[in-house]
């Protein structure tokens, strides 16, 4: 079991606070940690209106990661493909909104990493328990690639992979711990990414579980 709280602190001492790790893409360690009870707040009031599920890819895999939306387009995934949708299919009601606090974190995030005026119109929420991964990929959904992608990790720590344009060049490993923010975008907006199995362990404050936000402009 880990102790994310010591972690967290050595973390800060050691490694500087942005962190540039292509193009386009920069890592800020902690941008988030200040308001991570009000993100978790959030997280907890979206998923009581719209659960975490596990989605079923186009092949017919069920996603180990559990996920669910806010905010006007939500991503979803079934036999029929990736799309976003305003609605959520397991309610057909529109996805719960965006919480300010959500679209705030993401605005200044993006203008840390160089991005200036993002106004997300999808958070996607992804739900790792220990064990779960995410496999390469790029986001591409959104079709258009204009702004950037802001990422945003609670809870239990994780190795992010972050790559290039093709699926084969070589990803770069990237600690990401609670509170911490990776945007990408511009040059990099397409590189394919992705997360190794989150190791066991209890965070004060998310329990035995990694919570990713994913802010996109999508519609
Ligand atoms: C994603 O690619 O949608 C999530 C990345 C992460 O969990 O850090
Ligand atoms: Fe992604």
């Amino acid at each position: 079991m880990t102790t994310p709280g010591l972690f967290d602190d050595l973390e800060d001492d050691a490694l500087p606070a942005t962190q540039a790790l292509a193009s386009g893409a920069v890592l800020l360690r902690g941008f988030a940690r200040a308001r991570a009870g009000a993100l978790l707040d959030g997280v907890s009031k979206v998923l009581a209106q719209a659960p975490l599920r596990h989605l079923v890819t186009p092949g017919g895999f069920r996603m180990s990661v559990a996920m669910s939306n806010c905010g006007p387009l939500g991503w979803v995934s079934d036999r029929s493909g990736y799309r976003y949708d305003a609605n959520d299919p397991d309610s057909g009601r529109p996805w719960p909104a965006m919480p300010e606090v959500f679209a705030e974190l993401a605005d200044s995030a993006a203008r840390a990493g160089g991005f200036d005026g993002f106004a997300p119109d999808a958070c996607l929420i992804n739900r790792y328990e220990p064990g779960t991964r995410l496999s390469l990929h790029q986001d591409r959904d959104e079709g258009h690639y204009d702004w950037p992608i802001v990422s945003v990790s609670l809870g239990l720590p994780a190795v992010f992979l972050f790559g290039g344009g093709r699926r084969s060049d070589k990803a770069q490993r990237v600690p990401l711990v609670h509170g911490d923010v990776v945007v990408w975008g511009g040059p990099s907006r397409l590189h394919y990414h992705g997360v190794l199995p989150v190791k066991d362990g209890v965070h004060p404050m998310t329990g035995a579980c990694r919570i990713n936000l994913t802010f996109r402009k999508a519609g």
